[in-house]
């Protein structure tokens, strides 16, 4: 099959990836191979070519946002026929045997396995997935291209989201505008959640505005106008913290979304942290995943994507680490 793989990592504008033959991969009993019909370009992929995060594995073929048709099952296999539309994301696979694994924690398995950085994803022609790990699409009727975002930043966003518990009525902040916001914004929206938006540029902004935020402005210039239940801090600038629990409510969540962030200092205790609790998204889970991907079918949640035929990943990832990609996400077009 043809692949894009790592061979050794440099600045993506060096063009890391090399597009070339390699064997098929053959499923073992628990899994299923599938045909990759498309895969979402993830800032992620870009941290691993260039060495931001250290290498696995080598020849790794990178991509996490895969949707595609299972064409081989391993002799094991229940849940997937040939035939079978399915999604693949982050989430690879666990242990399925730890304290984490048996508790619907998984997210917190030592052994959690990344597509895409631990073992091989989605920017070939075909991926291997055991059947546990893999997320029926057969029932989804979005067009493969709107779900493959929803496989990164669409799941990361609504795990970040159900860690806030946040309830019907209750008010949200959301700190970053970016995809992963856009998410939780539309899910928000549904329940009867009213969402405040603090972003810095004025597209994010008026981008926000057009989602559905109750408010949007950067609350850093402008007083956000009510306190509020529950945030979410996307980017990871460890100085937008204690702002952010300032304006919580006493008994208020506030939750992490980033894998890194800069220094958080919290300088008054008693009247900003006190009384309020700092969660973290630390990895995403199967079950928040597929729940995310029925509520965005069912929504029709769609959001701008620019699509590039298979041959032309590289250029798609230099635009996107440039910012230059005209639409919030970039696809590759597979088969
Ligand atoms: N924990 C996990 O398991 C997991 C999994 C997947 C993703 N994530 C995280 O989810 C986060 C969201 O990703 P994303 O791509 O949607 O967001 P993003 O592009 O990193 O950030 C969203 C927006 O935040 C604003 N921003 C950036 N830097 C800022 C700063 N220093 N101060 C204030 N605002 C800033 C920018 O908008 P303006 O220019 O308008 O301010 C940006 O568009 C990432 O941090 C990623 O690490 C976590
Ligand atoms: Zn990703
Ligand atoms: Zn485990």
């Amino acid at each position: 099959m043809r692949a894009w793989v790592l061979k050794k990592q440099s600045k993506i504008e060096e063009r890391p990836l090399k597009l070339v033959e390699v064997e098929t991969p053959y499923p073992k009993d628990d899994e299923i191979r599938v045909k990759v019909l498309v895969c979402g370009v993830c800032r992620t992929d870009i941290h691993i070519a260039e060495g931001d995060l250290p290498l696995k594995k080598d020849n790794l073929i990178l991509g996490h946002e895969i949707v595609g048709i299972v064409d081989k099952t391993g002799k094991g296999v229940k849940r997937f026929k040939v035939g079978d539309k399915v999604g693949v994301s982050w989430l690879n696979s666990t242990c399925g045997k730890c304290k984490f694994c048996l508790s619907g924690r998984e997210n917190y398995c030592p052994n959690f396995k990344c597509t895409g950085w631990d073992v091989d994803g989605g920017y070939a022609e075909y991926t291997i997935i055991k059947e546990d790990f893999a997320l029926n699409l057969n029932d989804i009727k979005l067009e493969a291209e709107d779900v493959a975002p929803l496989m990164c930043p669409g799941i990361a966003g609504y795990c970040a989201f159900k860690l806030t518990d946040i309830e019907k009525g209750e008010k949200l902040g959301l700190y970053g505008f970016g995809p992963t916001a856009y998410y939780v914004l539309k899910v928000a929206n549904r329940l009867g959640i009213d969402t405040y938006v603090s972003t810095r540029s004025q597209k994010n902004i008026e981008a926000a505005k057009k989602a559905g935020a109750i408010w949007a402005a950067d609350a850093s210039k402008k007083d956000l106008p009510c306190k509020l239940d529950r945030s979410i801090v996307f980017p990871p600038a460890g100085n937008l913290v204690e702002p952010a629990l300032k304006k919580l409510e006493v008994g208020g969540i506030l939750v992490l979304a980033p894998v890194s962030m800069s220094t958080i200092e919290i300088k008054n205790y008693s009247q900003n942290l006190w009384g309020r609790d700092i969660r973290t998204l630390f990895n995403v889970k199967k079950s928040w995943g597929e729940e995310f991907l029925n509520i965005a079918d069912e929504m029709q949640i769609k959001m701008g994507k620019e699509v590039f035929p298979f041959e032309k990943l590289q250029d798609a990832l230099i635009l996107v680490r440039k910012g230059e990609i005209k639409e919030p996400n970039a696809v590759i077009k597979i088969s």
